[in-house]
């Protein structure tokens, strides 16, 4: 399998860092999904210069998560104890940034092109995290805020793999940009709405978590329009706080009631329909086949 070659790609770079610990830590990191990766290889092949970019990739993402567990004061990450807890804050901080360091170094010997594109990337990842703490303080209704954030947070760096990956073989990165973006966006929308309609058992983390961490997401924010006045006082009165099996059974029964979560559903449903039918037009099937999989996960 080519995603192997990605995972010792990311084996190489972190032992040429010729550090013991390091090493054990990311040996201990769960992998994940690698979404970007097999992105990255269906539209590139499996090139050196493209394993190069994918391992890249998931250094940086793998980065962001570490330090988003840190900010989201996580206590599991993919259904392990996350490294902020098993190894403390400090240790998760400066993990992430030898990962996110050592992609860089990488990435400039790759191509300048690509590196101004994941750069860039990281620069939106960075301002789209500060913009969900701020968003998360206080109970909102801002749609249009929270979907920036969520493409700045989510959504820009599969963008930006998708994109690189077709300069790296001379393909029409606009068209694989916009696959990439909404199959990004999509992606976090189902997340948010897998938060409220799985258990914490499937999803290898809380369940019902985001409202208690202060996430107002998408179905949040529809199923607030819908309340009555009193309805809206009550939700807004469970907001960031730790929800009794009664509050939460209210919380599913109300998004239940108003057909939240078809509503959402069918907002990120859009979104990959629209990458399916462009993946088509390119004749790539595979890319279509990714995000209609993408649309049926439950994790
Ligand atoms: C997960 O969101 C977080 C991200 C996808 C991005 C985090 C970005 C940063 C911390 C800034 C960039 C930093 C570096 C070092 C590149 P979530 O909390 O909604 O999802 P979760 O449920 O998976 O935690
Ligand atoms: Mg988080």
């Amino acid at each position: 399998m080519v995603v192997n070659a990605v995972e010792r790609k990311i084996e190489q770079y972190i032992s040429e860092l010729d550090d013991q610990y390091v090493s054990k830590l990311y040996r201990n990191l769960p992998h994940g999904k690698r979404l970007r990766t097999k992105l990255i290889l269906k539209i590139a092949g499996s090139s050196l210069k493209v394993v190069k970019t994918a391992a890249t990739v998931e250094m940086i993402h793998a980065a962001s998560l570490l330090h988003d567990d840190v900010i989201d004061d996580a206590n599991t990450r993919r259904g392990k104890v996350s490294v902020n807890v098993s190894e403390g804050n400090k240790t998760a901080i400066m993990m992430g940034d030898i990962l996110y360091s050592k992609a860089f170094f990488e990435l400039n010997s790759i191509s300048p092109l690509v590196a101004r594109v994941i750069s860039n990337a990281v620069v939106q990842l960075s301002l789209g995290e500060l913009a969900d703490v701020q968003l998360s303080k206080v109970f909102h209704t801002n749609r249009d805020a929270y979907l920036k954030m969520l493409y700045q947070k989510t959504a820009s760096l599969m963008e930006a793999s998708a994109e690189s990956a077709a300069i790296l073989v001379g393909k029409n990165r606009n068209a694989y940009r916009q696959y990439g973006h909404n199959l990004g966006l999509a992606f976090q929308m189902i997340d948010d709405i897998l938060d409220i309609t799985e258990d914490s058992k499937t999803l290898g983390k809380p369940a019902l978590h985001d409202f208690v961490e202060g996430k107002v997401t998408l179905p949040y924010i529809y199923l607030y329009e819908k309340l009555a006045q009193e309805d809206r006082v009550f939700l807004i009165s469970l907001h960031r706080k730790h929800l009794s099996k009664e509050e939460a059974g209210w919380i599913k029964a109300a998004m239940k009631k108003y057909g939240i979560i078809e509503k959402s559903y069918l907002e990120a449903k859009v979104l990959v329909d629209e990458a399916i039918e462009l993946m088509e037009s390119l004749g790539e099937k595979d890319l279509s086949n990714i995000a209609k999989a993408m649309i049926e996960r439950k994790f």
